[in-house]
């Protein structure tokens, strides 16, 4: 039987195939991914802090993505992926990733706290008054991070125009070996054009960027890196523009508004206790992982779940299945703000490679759940929501919701 995983009419809701796949096969061969599909929690776990599976893969989705098209060692495509913190292994990617800590330490953060939260509260107040449905993915779960991309991050608000499309474009190579709507030589253009924009950027010849920001922190500190070289920082922005406007936040804002919508009652929990407040981006991103899956390959031959992996192939981790393993969590398919252990959900990942982004994330859910439940309360679901067919980047395409 071919592997349900490849198949986009899962995505709405993939949650009974991977219960099925988990309990019948949980080291599962998919066609479709080129991989063998980890369905567990526990395996998905041990494979991420896993050294004998490596992250440096892009050579292998090049290969299936473009069989037949192989680059020169000097293509932007191979000194990009081989120089940035996601697609690499240590020492390298450890010294990729301090690089970039100055713009995400814990003073940081406590100013992007507060600057997210008024950019979220003046997106809420922003919907005209008397305002009795919108559809909550343009309206706001787009909508936010662009804003907090400006404010918190600092990408000027004149280059938008330009790096959003770039982004949108180079996302349909990004999302693993699927058909590939657009030609190699253009992705590499466009990987060259965002360089190019990243290194005028550090330079002070593009936009403003907003100081204290993320970039403007990176800025200020890139003259005092010893470890790395100064192409290697221009790559780590422009993976971060990447991270930005990818659909991960946008996909888990707008499901998170999906489950209050459905269920009420998580309204009514949120509204009454702060320490629900405080585990809402955890169950969230737990109950529905907007990265549903996340890749490595095999360095050698390596057993999981008494399955063999040969050396060199593909295994697709699948965060989004591991965060409703009924042996972690109990009662899995409820969104519960009450659930004592959502912070263990895998939906950044885990060790070395755990997301850079992730608290600027949860930030952004929380003082967006926060804004929107002050304001509007009674959110329902106003018409049928759907979804871009998209597993590993499984977000919504439209969520028509009535405000009340
Ligand atoms: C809800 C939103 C997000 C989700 C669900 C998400 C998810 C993830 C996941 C699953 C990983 C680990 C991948 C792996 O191990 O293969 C990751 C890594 C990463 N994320 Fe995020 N991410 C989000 C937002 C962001 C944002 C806003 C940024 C911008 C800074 C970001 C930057 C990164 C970076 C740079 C890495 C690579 C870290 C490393 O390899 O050391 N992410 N993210």
């Amino acid at each position: 039987m071919p592997s349900p995983l490849s198949d986009p009419s899962i995505v709405p809701d993939p949650y009974p195939v991977y219960t099925d796949l988990a309990q019948r096969e949980p080291v599962h061969w998919s066609e479709g991914l080129n991989a063998w599909a980890v369905m567990k929690y526990a395996d998905c776990a041990a494979a991420l802090k896993d050294p004998r599976l490596k992250a440096e893969r892009m050579e292998e989705v090049l290969d299936v993505k473009f069989p037949g098209q192989p680059l020169p060692p000097e293509s932007i495509y191979h000194r990009f992926t081989k120089n940035v913190m996601m697609y690499t292994d240590p020492p390298r990617h450890d010294a990729l990733r301090r690089s970039t800590q100055a713009g995400f330490t814990r003073a940081a953060h406590e100013h992007y706290s507060q600057v997210i939260e008024r950019v979220a509260t003046d997106l809420v107040a922003s919907v005209p008054v008397r305002t009795k449905e919108i559809d909550a993915v343009s309206a706001l779960a787009a909508e936010l991070p662009v804003r907090s991309a400006v404010r918190a991050f600092g990408v000027p608000e004149e280059d938008l125009d330009f790096v959003i499309p770039c982004v949108d474009t180079l996302m349909t190579y990004w999302s693993g070996p699927q058909d590939q709507p657009v030609q190699l030589d253009r992705l590499l253009e466009l990987l060259t054009d965002l360089h190019t924009y990243a290194s005028e950027l550090v330079e002070g010849k593009r936009g403003k960027v907003v100081p204290d920001t993320v970039i403007a922190r990176l800025a200020a500190a890139q003259d005092h890196l010893t470890e790395t070289t100064p192409e290697q920082t221009v790559h780590q922005l422009v993976l971060l523009f990447i991270a930005l406007f990818a659909p991960t936040t946008p996909g888990s804002l707008s499901s998170g508004m999906l489950s209050f919508a459905h269920n009420p009652d998580q309204i009514a929990r949120f509204l009454a206790d702060s320490a629900c407040v405080d585990n809402t981006a955890n169950e969230v991103v737990r109950y529905n992982a907007s990265n549903q899956f996340t890749w490595r390959v095999a360095k050698t031959d390596v057993e999981v779940a008494g399955v063999r992996i040969g050396a060199g192939q593909s295994v697709a981790l699948f965060l989004g299945a591991a965060n409703r393993d009924p042996g972690v969590f109990e009662r899995p398919g409820a969104f519960d703000l009450d659930r004592s252990n959502s912070a263990k959900h895998l939906s950044f990942g885990l060790g070395l490679h755990s997301c850079l982004g992730r608290q600027i994330a949860n930030l952004q859910l929380k003082w967006f759940f926060v804004a929107l439940l002050a304001r509007f309360p009674g959110i329902r679901l106003a018409g049928e929501p759907t979804w871009n067919p998209n597993l590993e980047f499984r977000s919504l395409q439209s969520l028509p919701l009535r405000l009340s």
